[in-house]
């Protein structure tokens, strides 16, 4: 429907749905883009376009926050997602994926969206929620894939299927689970309080946090941003795994290539992170298949775009999936080339998979540091081919994700080789 508006219509087009005062603007130009990613904090409100997912995040959450209180909270996250934190969770990023690669059947078909989905929710407890392995790390797991599994359905968005009718009602349901969840992280809270200090993942950093005002984050403000991280970062970084591999199993010159760069880095998540081929393939797979086709801003003051004038309250809409696909910037844009990203460095308002200006991915340098770990594990030790070769997009909740979750086949599986270390 995108693709279709987008060539029926060109760079900036309504659409008519029951939100906002008159629908949704997209804007699929860049230089347009550029501007409203420029917007300041009490300009244009991503909040308040995000308003669906409060009931579910909580209302401390970042994605819900706006303003000054936004600036607050998203300044005492962003230290333990700076690049170079990443180094601190690339070795666990690495085990987890290459522990998932040694389950995997071999020779017969399976959904290889559901190994993704769980590497990258171990990752997040194991990096954000420091929670070590052993059996309160499965419990959590567990718990946290049926949380999130049982506010998948689209239904629960609307305000009124928002009632708990008992625990077989999705609202009861899911409310249950969450609450089960909730005691659990705020016990997690409580026991960084006492031990931030021995330890070195997200959670801890933001136990430490303080604001300009030496002021701390509330137990419930914390809280609410462990389940935005783990709701915003785990099931967008699996499927955007899913279509890389979407894309590489069926490409034998892109694989052998990549396998053959992988191999010089000696399973090393340091290096492994500098691969140029590696690194093109992550940005190309993030092109072709934006995971999140739009961001929204609420305009606080009147703006032009394009030469309309818009009022206050407009809802407007980046496209990212439109912009991604301009010929003018990506020539023959349909097709899968990571090179076209070989020693390239794109605008931040030609390819923005991740957003972008105030409310820019927080995970995003998190989200490419996982993907490449996750990758080489798998590059470097399994042989796969695609059950079946046409692959349709379907929309998952708020995500765009390969049709059935993509079926492969494992066909043979080496051995994970050990690191070698300087003597
Ligand atoms: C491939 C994986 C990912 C994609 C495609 C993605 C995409 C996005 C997009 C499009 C936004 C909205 C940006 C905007 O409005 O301009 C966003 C926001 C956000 N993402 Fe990600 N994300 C990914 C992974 C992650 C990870 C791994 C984390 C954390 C562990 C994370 C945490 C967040 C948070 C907290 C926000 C809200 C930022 C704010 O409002 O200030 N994301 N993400």
């Amino acid at each position: 429907m995108l693709d279709n508006a987008g060539s029926r219509f060109g760079d900036i087009f309504t659409l008519r749905l029951p939100v906002g005062a008159n629908g949704i603007v997209l804007v699929a130009n860049p230089e347009a883009v550029k501007e409203i990613f420029a917007l300041g904090p009490d300009e244009g409100h991503a909040g308040k376009a995000n308003i669906v997912l409060k009931p579910f995040l909580g209302r401390h959450s970042l994605l819900v926050l706006d303003g000054a209180e936004h600036g607050r909270q998203r300044k005492m996250m962003m230290p333990a997602f700076h690049g170079e934190r990443m180094q601190a969770y690339g070795q666990a990023m690495l085990d987890l994926a290459h522990d998932s690669v040694d389950g995997w059947p071999i020779g017969r078909s399976f959904v290889v969206h559901r190994p993704m989905q769980r590497i990258t929710t171990q990752v997040i407890l194991r990096t954000v929620f420091g929670v070590a392995a052993g059996p309160q790390f499965e419990e959590l797991a567990d718990l946290l894939a049926k949380t999130l599994d049982a506010a998948a359905w689209p239904g629960l968005l609307f305000p009124f299927m928002q009632k708990d009718l008992g625990p077989l009602s999705p609202w009861g349901r899911w409310r249950r689970l969450r609450d089960r969840a909730s005691s659990i992280l705020h016990e997690e809270i409580r026991q960084a309080r006492s031990n931030h200090e021995s330890r070195n993942d997200v959670l801890a950093m933001m136990v430490a946090a303080r604001d300009e005002s030496g002021r701390a984050l509330s137990d419930d403000e914390i809280h609410d941003e462990l389940i935005t991280l783990l709701v915003a970062g785990h099931e967008t970084t699996a499927t955007a795994l899913t279509w890389a591999l979407r894309w590489i199993v069926p490409n034998r010159e892109l694989t052998r290539r990549l396998q053959d760069e992988i191999a010089g880095a000696d399973d090393d998540p340091a290096k492994i992170a500098r691969l140029e081929l590696l690194d093109a393939t992550v940005k190309e797979t993030l092109r072709l298949q934006p995971v999140i086709p739009i961001v929204g801003r609420v305009l606080q003051e009147p703006m032009r775009v394009l030469g309309w004038d818009l009022p206050t309250g407009t809802w407007l809409a980046p496209a990212i999936a439109l912009i991604h696909q301009r010929a003018s910037l990506y020539p023959n844009p349909r097709r899968f080339d990571p090179d076209r990203f070989v020693g390239a460095r794109p605008a931040p308002w030609e390819w923005l998979p991740f957003g972008g200006g105030l409310r820019r991915c927080i995970g995003a340098a998190f989200a490419i540091y996982e993907m490449k770990m996750v990758l080489a594990a798998v590059l470097s030790r399994v042989s796969m081919r695609l059950v079946k070769n046409e692959v349709r997009t379907v929309r998952r909740s708020i995500t765009l994700a390969p049709d059935e979750g993509l079926p492969i086949v494992a066909l043979e599986r080496r051995p994970r080789k050990a690191r070698l270390r300087a003597a």
